[in-house]
């Protein structure tokens, strides 16, 4: 059976990798990002030479009016939806000591990173709910792409750290309401991986990465998570939700 994926922040950096995994697998997809269709048409065509059925869903998460459009689209354009990755994210806007952050950045960062993701999910599980008598072994399945932020303290990014750290708990929450119905919901939480995100700090991590920071000695690639992702959107790791699963090179190790 094919299935229907939607990757919110699908169109580029971690997102538009899983995009790839998953269409090379045969996966039908819809591509959720902020930007107009217009500015994404050569990745959907790109995505669409697996063969896979490719839309797009422009968006904003953090906003409940583009969270209905984006799931009437989805409805619209491909059908049921079976599975939920939330990887849309953002960092703050500018990193600032947590004595100096402001009421603004904190909103924003929370309402996209996790707001968003929370009421988003809410909705997709009472659809994947509804759906709980149909004769089918797949009763769908979510992830969630949080980061090592979710435990490790950035005093100049507190605002990311916490909505990171919500998101475990969000995952936890999900896994315990939906693991009775056979949904499973996962967490990722990828190290500094090499992306837009981090195109204006990754010196800084280059050198880090040189010095040991890493026990994998190299930057992560979306690429990297994708696989992560697929695995588990595939059932490939079975008996197992509210699991987290570190794409980080090894660097949450505590070691002494
Ligand atoms: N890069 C890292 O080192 C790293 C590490 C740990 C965790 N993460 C997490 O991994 C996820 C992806 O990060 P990335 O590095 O791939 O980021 P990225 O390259 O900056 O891409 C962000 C994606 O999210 C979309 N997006 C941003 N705000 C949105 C909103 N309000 N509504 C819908 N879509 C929105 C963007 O859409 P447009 O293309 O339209 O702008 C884009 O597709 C994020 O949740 C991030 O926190 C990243």
């Amino acid at each position: 059976m094919s299935r229907n994926v939607l990757i919110t922040g699908g169109s580029r950096g971690i997102g538009l990798a899983i995009a790839k995994e998953l269409a090379k697998n045969g996966y039908h997809l819809a591509i959720n990002g902020v930007r107009d269709e217009h500015s994404v048409i050569e990745v959907l065509e790109d995505l669409k030479q697996y063969g896979s059925k490719i839309i797009y869903c422009q968006g904003d998460i953090s906003s409940n009016e583009d969270r209905i459009k984006i799931l009437q689209q989805i409805k619209k354009g491909l059908g049921v939806l079976h599975v939920l990755i939330n990887n849309a994210g953002v960092a703050p806007r500018e990193r600032k000591d947590i004595l100096d952050m402001s009421a603004d950045s904190y909103d924003r960062v929370m309402d996209i990173n996790l707001k968003g993701p929370f009421f988003l999910t809410q909705e997709v599980a009472k659809q994947m709910l509804q759906r709980k008598n149909e004769r089918s072994d797949f009763k769908g399945c979510i992830v969630n792409v949080s980061s090592v932020s979710a435990h490790t303290a950035s005093v100049f990014r507190g605002e990311y750290c916490i909505s990171k750290a919500g998101m475990s708990m969000m995952t936890k929450l999900f896994a315990v309401r939906l693991g009775k119905e056979g949904i499973p919901v996962y967490e990722v939480q990828p190290g500094v991986i090499e992306t837009d995100m981090t195109a204006a700090v990754l010196e800084k991590y280059q050198k880090m990465v040189h010095e040991g920071f890493t026990l994998v000695p190299r930057l992560g690639q979306p690429g990297d998570v994708a696989i992560a992702v697929k695995a588990l959107v595939e059932g490939n790791i079975p008996y197992a939700t509210g699991e987290t699963i570190k794409i980080d090179g090894g660097m949450s190790i505590p070691t002494l």
